[in-house]
């Protein structure tokens, strides 16, 4: 993959809104979780990498204080005043944004830097994105790192990567109105080729872990199933206040403070459900570990049973899979994937499964053929690898 016409295309809405050139290019991935699924907001660990899809901003500044936002998303431009983002922003819980919901992004970015005292002359911004939307593959997290990463050099902000990330989390929070956790900003700010991102998400302290999947003779699979998914409504926000009755009901802050032997306490004190939504969480978390301490001493091969695993739990604990996930995790398992599992937020988008080089087309094709069979809309399928987080591209 090559971020060239993604750059042309935005480069090119760039110049089609403003006559001009743009002052420069700046762009953002995203995101592949390899294991660590809804412990980023329970302050626990996760093991995600950026993925070579990117989102691409075009940005000039202006001569006065207006902010207009134009992209592949949407045919009509979005113009306001900076004025006017601290009356927009931050949106109510559970309203819809004031603009549509593509420039609440971009938008969002901006008021999260004023918020946190950045200044600065008024904006044109471009985008161009080939990151798939609704795949669970955190484009709405590549366009708040395109955009941060853009305003942070333009304004002078001089926010480090983790601070960017914070600023894209804010804005997908409170302006957009999702309640989500940090994984997708950090991954998208701070992927490296070849590497995974080790994040434990109540410190922020990240550590770079090699997956070696192109040299154990590996790839990653993504099979997008097209179940669309939106984190703002429903039950991402359910299962969020189930983890936080959980914390509670332990007496701790947060479910990264339970440990898999606490589970025994943990099922005598609480109702069915809110267990299982715990006993994720908080098996979750060791598998993390234990895929970390797996990759470095015997490398990606050695995984896929963990991969397996976190699949069963999310699909019967915290009951957050699709049909078309199952069939596609459990057609790559039958086909001789060594781990397979659904990755992102889950109730649709994307499974991954860890496969031979050698077997890419016949696990794909035995995924399109069991989505067929299943009267399943088809699935898009791609490999990938970790790629480079958010820079500046020219
Ligand atoms: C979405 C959210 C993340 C994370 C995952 C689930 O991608 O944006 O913060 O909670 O779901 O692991």
């Amino acid at each position: 993959m090559t971020i060239a016409p993604t750059r042309d295309t935005a480069t090119a809405l760039f110049t089609a809104l403003t006559g001009a050139e743009p002052a420069g290019v700046w762009s953002a991935p995203g995101r592949v979780n390899l294991i660590g699924e809804h412990t980023d907001y329970n302050d626990g660990f996760v093991l995600p990498f950026a993925i070579p899809h990117r989102t691409v901003a075009a940005v000039g500044t202006r001569d006065d204080a207006r902010i207009r936002v134009t992209s592949t998303f949407a045919d009509e431009p979005v113009e306001v005043s900076l004025d006017e983002l601290g009356e927009l922003f931050p949106t109510p819980s559970g309203a819809t944004p004031a603009v549509p919901e593509w420039a609440a992004y971009p938008l969002g970015v901006a008021w999260a830097l004023l918020e946190a005292g950045a200044s600065g002359s008024g904006l044109d911004i471009a985008l161009a994105s080939d990151v798939p939307v609704g795949a669970g593959l955190s484009s709405s997290a590549a366009i708040e790192g395109a955009t941060a990463s853009a305003l942070n050099d333009l304004w002078n902000a001089g926010l480090d990567r983790t601070a960017l990330a914070r600023i894209g989390r804010r804005a997908e929070n409170e302006a957009v109105g999702a309640p989500t956790g940090i994984m997708d900003q950090m991954a998208s700010m701070l992927g490296e080729p070849d590497a995974a991102i080790f994040l434990d998400c109540r410190s922020l302290e990240a550590q770079l872990v090699p997956v070696g999947i192109a040299e154990a003779g590996l790839a990653i699979l993504v099979m997008d199933t097209r179940v669309m998914h939106a984190h703002s409504t429903g039950g991402y926000g359910e299962r969020r206040a189930a983890c936080e009755r959980g914390a509670s009901i332990m007496g701790v802050p947060s479910l990264r403070d339970v440990s898999v032997d606490d589970l025994v306490r943990a099922e005598e004190l609480m109702d069915d459900v809110t267990f299982r939504r715990v006993r994720h969480v908080v098996t979750e978390n060791q598998r993390v570990l234990d895929t970390v301490a797996i990759l470095r001493e015997k490398g990606a091969r050695a995984i896929g049973d963990l991969l397996v695993a976190s699949h069963a739990s999310m699909r019967d604990d915290f009951e957050i899979s699709v049909p078309e996930l199952d069939t596609a995790v459990e057609t790559a398992l039958a086909s001789g994937a060594l781990g397979a599992r659904m990755t992102g937020g889950g109730f649709g988008g994307a499974a991954i499964a860890l496969i031979e080089q050698a077997a890419v087309q016949q696990v794909s094709d035995a995924v399109t053929a069991a989505f067929a069979d299943a009267g399943f809309a088809a699935p898009v399928i791609f490999t990938v690898t970790p790629a480079a987080g958010a820079h500046r591209d020219a």
